[in-house]
């Protein structure tokens, strides 16, 4: 049996009840059914981390800064979601992504994100779903070493999309969203040996 991949899971959404949380959970619940997998759910809203200033790091890292890092490191991967604002990145995602890309002593530089494998999905109220903001996300990933697989998923009118055990209803969008997943476990696996 080969050795199991880990894959980091994080929301961009702080937001209780959020449509990306649920398609997240969604996904990381397909690649847990893979076997193999082991999912660390980073919930942003738990870590409440402060924004990010220069003048705070010099002072002292945050523990909760840190804390991501180090769940950052132990991953093979990460599965994230995006809820487009203003056609973006939210500014939470964007924060916990400067923070983690902050070094620390004796840390390779960009340890959180190079040679990482990445995904991405969106889910939005609106028709497009959120494909606008993950342009943006899969640029700042990439600018920072991550690998991002080519399938990704903007999952619209997301208030009509799930039945309250968070399953997306419809056969072909929950298909296409678990692509996401499987393509990141085998990419990873490939990348793994
Ligand atoms: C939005 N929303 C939104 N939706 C969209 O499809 N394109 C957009 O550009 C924006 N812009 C935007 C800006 C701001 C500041 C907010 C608060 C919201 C709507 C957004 O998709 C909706 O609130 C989702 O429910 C947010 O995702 P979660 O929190 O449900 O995961």
């Amino acid at each position: 049996m080969a050795e199991s991949i880990r894959i980091a899971v994080i929301s961009g959404s702080l937001r209780k009840g959020s449509y990306n949380t649920t398609l997240a959970r969604y996904i990381a619940r397909h690649m847990e059914s893979m076997g193999g997998v082991e999912i660390d759910e980073i919930s942003l809203s738990e870590l409440d981390l402060p924004m990010f200033s220069e003048d705070l790091e010099a002072v002292e890292f945050p523990l909760k800064a840190i804390d991501l890092k180090e769940r950052l490191i132990a991953c093979d991967a990460m599965l994230i979601t995006n809820p487009e604002y203003n056609g973006s990145i939210t500014s939470a995602l964007k924060n916990a992504i400067d923070w983690a890309t902050r070094p620390r002593p004796e840390e390779a530089p960009l340890a959180c994100f190079r040679g990482k494998v990445g995904a991405l999905a969106a889910a939005s109220p609106g028709g497009l779903g959120g494909l606008r903001g993950l342009r943006h996300v899969r640029q700042i990933l990439a600018g920072i070493q991550v690998f991002m697989t080519p399938a990704e998923y903007a999952l619209g009118k997301a208030h009509e999309a799930f039945d309250a055990d968070g399953l997306i209803i419809d056969e072909n969008a929950a298909r296409i969203a678990q692509g996401v997943g499987t393509q990141l476990v085998e990419t990873t696996r490939k990348m793994k040996g």
